[in-house]
């Protein structure tokens, strides 16, 4: 199915400086309209500053006027990752399962979905 990403780039930035985020997504086999948000990162000393959300946004707005319904998430509880999961739930996705110990003991695989309207 391919994979597709989203940046964000500073324009005023130097060349090695530029890339400030991506975010990488692909079409979920087997659905109709559904989409996987397989990973994204922001650059560590710009998080915070509204581009994670930015990114966000722009993926959504594009999957919404090409006809997705779904956006699934995954992400795992452990920590650092858990404030990516503490991310996604402040943008409004919405956990639907939770597979205990799925990476490591106390590590948990969350999926979080999105429903656009
Ligand atoms: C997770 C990540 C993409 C978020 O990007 P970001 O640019 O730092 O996030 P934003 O500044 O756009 O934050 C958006 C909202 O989420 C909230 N938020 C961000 N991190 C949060 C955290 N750790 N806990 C609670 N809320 C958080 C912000 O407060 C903000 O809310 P607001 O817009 O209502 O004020 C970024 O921190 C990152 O790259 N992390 C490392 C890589 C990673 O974990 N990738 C995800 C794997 S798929």
């Amino acid at each position: 199915m391919g994979y597709r990403t989203i940046v964000s780039l500073d324009s005023t930035a130097s060349e090695d400086e530029r890339l400030t985020g991506y975010l990488c997504f692909g079409r979920t086999p087997m659905t109709d309209a559904t989409v996987d948000l397989y990973w994204m990162a922001v650059a560590p000393n710009l998080q915070g500053k509204g581009i994670g959300r930015a990114l966000v946004d722009a993926f959504e707005v594009i999957m919404a006027e090409e006809g997705m319904r779904i956006i699934r998430v995954e992400t795992s509880t452990r920590e650092g990752y858990g404030k990516t999961l503490d991310f996604y739930l402040r943008l409004n996705y919405l956990e639907v399962g939770r597979i205990l110990n799925f990476y490591t003991d106390d590590d948990h695989l969350v999926t979080l979905i999105k429903v656009l309207s």
